[in-house]
């Protein structure tokens, strides 16, 4: 495979699957996964790799060396996965939050806009990435064998077509103000606000969620992959017990940046975001 390969095919909006190189439990993770190890069995657990912080875990389960070890040797894992899949990106990449996905994907969610059963690109309310792309690796660590099903819809220009000009534009010293009171980390660009719009028009667009196209992608017990869910227009329908590591890629460090996001939304609204 020639270098560059995956990088482009990731970049031209491909679910990359990892080879056979699958991420396995040990037996002891096993069972502490599955014994209910997040809140009443309800909240992913995310970790914060810098950080070694552990959240959205059962009490009990807050300092559990053994939930701990099992996020820690992950995020190594899938910084080796991208760093053999797609080494152009290596020096260029930030590391984000691991997070563990205990509960059913296909189970009712609290509102249509943290409801990722519906179609989406990926936006961060909190931590805006300034055009920055969105990059996760997955492993369906399902005990029991049960696939992990999405669907995968339309590129992300079409997607973004649909709504691009009907989305708010922040107000003068909105951004600066959410920065300052704490809801975001980081000042929200024009950019972070129209992917926020799009993530939440999306959800909200019962007849794009009812008939847009999309097709079925399924991944089976203890298979990997890979993809920019920036940019990739997915659901989750199904499927319990994954664990995902997050990446940052500034656009500078794609092999086309010319089909990023960011310059895809630059072009559709003939403005600066960033
Ligand atoms: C999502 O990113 O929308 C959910 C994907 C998953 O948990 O499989
Ligand atoms: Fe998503």
């Amino acid at each position: 495979m020639s270098a560059g390969h995956r990088a482009s095919q990731l970049e031209a909006g491909e679910v990359v699957r990892a080879g056979p190189t699958a991420f396995a439990l040990t037996d002891i993770e096993a069972m502490r996964v599955t014994d209910g190890v997040a809140t009443g069995g309800s909240k992913n657990i995310s970790f914060d790799p810098s950080a070694g912080i552990l959240r959205g875990a059962a009490a009990a389960a807050s300092d559990d060396q053994t939930i701990v070890g099992l996020m820690r040797r992950y995020s190594e894992w899938a910084s080796a996965l991208i760093v053999d899949s797609a080494p152009e990106y290596a020096p260029h990449l930030r590391m984000g939050r691991t997070s563990l996905r205990t509960r059913d994907a296909g189970a009712p969610a609290i509102s249509p806009r943290k409801d990722d059963r519906r179609l989406h690109a990926d936006a961060f309310t909190s931590r805006p990435t300034a055009g920055a792309r969105i990059l996760r690796v997955f492993s369906n660590i399902n005990p029991a064998g049960q696939a992990r099903i999405w669907q995968v819809g339309e590129a992300f220009e079409d997607y973004a077509r649909r709504w691009a000009d009907r989305i708010r534009r922040p107000l003068t010293g909105e951004a600066w103000l959410l920065e300052r009171i704490g809801l975001t980390r980081g000042r929200r660009t024009p950019y972070d606000a129209l992917m926020l719009g799009l993530h939440d028009r999306g959800k909200l667009d019962e007849s794009y969620q009812r008939t847009g196209p999309r097709r079925v992608v399924s991944f089976a017990a203890g298979e990997s992959w890979l993809v920019f869910t920036d940019s990739v227009i997915h659901a989750a329908v199904s499927g319990r017990f994954a664990l995902e590591q997050t990446f940052y890629l500034p656009v500078e460090g794609m092999v086309n940046p010319s089909i990023s996001p960011l310059r895809v939304l630059e072009r559709i609204t003939g403005r600066r975001l960033v």
